[in-house]
């Protein structure tokens, strides 16, 4: 179902854990890479259904810190995957108004796909009608320690007064500072946990836990875990007013 177009208390973030794409396809007694091709088909289509539902910024997780021990092939399957999804795509994305940035440490991936990212990036960096963020080779212990890490130079460098450093302070060295937090975080698949996702910037998140397969997500699925979400009543630690 659909929304009323940008309702009043639709989710401005919505950050997803894309999980079952492996599932999905030995269900189906094919390779786990198929299951990666048709969860990269429906980015698409959840990213097209954001503006109706209210939603200006998206961020997905499409490839952890942990998830080099996967198998060498299924490894490089999803890294050609990525290649191709930003060189296919970039065209869309850019007409469809689509500001697309990632997050995540950058340096392991290979120099090709580096350079993919970074071009994608600059040609879309004028848009503004849906940020889409693609958390890639991302983790959030990793990320806060990058962060930390950096905010010590300054501090050792005299750039930093270690006296005034707060959790906002912190918040602008983390790969997300131009972002809100998220609203709401969804998990597909049925597993309940956060596996390392945006763990700094969930404090105060909703979760919302489905059933579905990545691939089976579709822009109605979307609307309907929204439409739960708008009822939610949301205290941030305070009282119902
Ligand atoms: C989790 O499913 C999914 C991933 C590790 C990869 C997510 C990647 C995509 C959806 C591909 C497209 C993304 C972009 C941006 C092009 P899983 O393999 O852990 O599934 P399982 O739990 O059933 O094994």
């Amino acid at each position: 179902m659909a929304l009323d177009s940008h309702a009043k208390n639709a989710p401005e973030h919505v950050a997803i854990i894309m999980d079952g794409n492996g599932r999905w396809a030995q269900s189906r007694g094919k390779p786990r890479l198929f299951g990666h091709h048709a969860g990269a088909r429906r980015v698409r289509e959840v990213v097209e259904a954001c503006p109706d539902l209210g939603v200006k910024y998206l961020t997905i997780f499409a490839f952890s810190t942990e998830n080099w021990k996967r198998t060498q092939v299924e490894v490089a399957g999803l890294m050609s995957l990525f290649r191709r999804y930003i060189t296919k795509e970039a065209r869309a994305l850019k007409d469809e108004g689509v500001r697309v940035r990632f997050i995540g440490d950058r340096v392991r991936l290979d120099h090709k796909l580096q350079t993919l990212m970074d071009e994608l990036e600059q040609l879309t960096e004028h848009n503004d009608r849906v940020h889409l963020t693609i958390a890639l080779n991302y983790g959030g212990r990793d990320e806060v320690a990058r962060a930390t890490k950096r905010l010590a130079q300054d501090v050792a460098a005299g750039k930093v007064d270690p006296e005034t450093v707060d959790g906002e302070t912190l918040a602008r060295y983390l790969d997300t500072h131009v972002l809100p937090d998220p609203d709401l975080v969804i998990r597909t698949s049925g597993e309940a946990r956060i596996s390392n996702f945006l763990l700094w910037q969930s404090a105060y998140a909703e979760y919302e836990f489905i059933d579905t397969m990545w691939p089976d997500f579709s822009a109605e699925v979307f609307g309907n875990v929204i439409a739960g979400y708008c009822k939610r009543d949301r205290r941030y630690g305070g009282v119902r007013a």
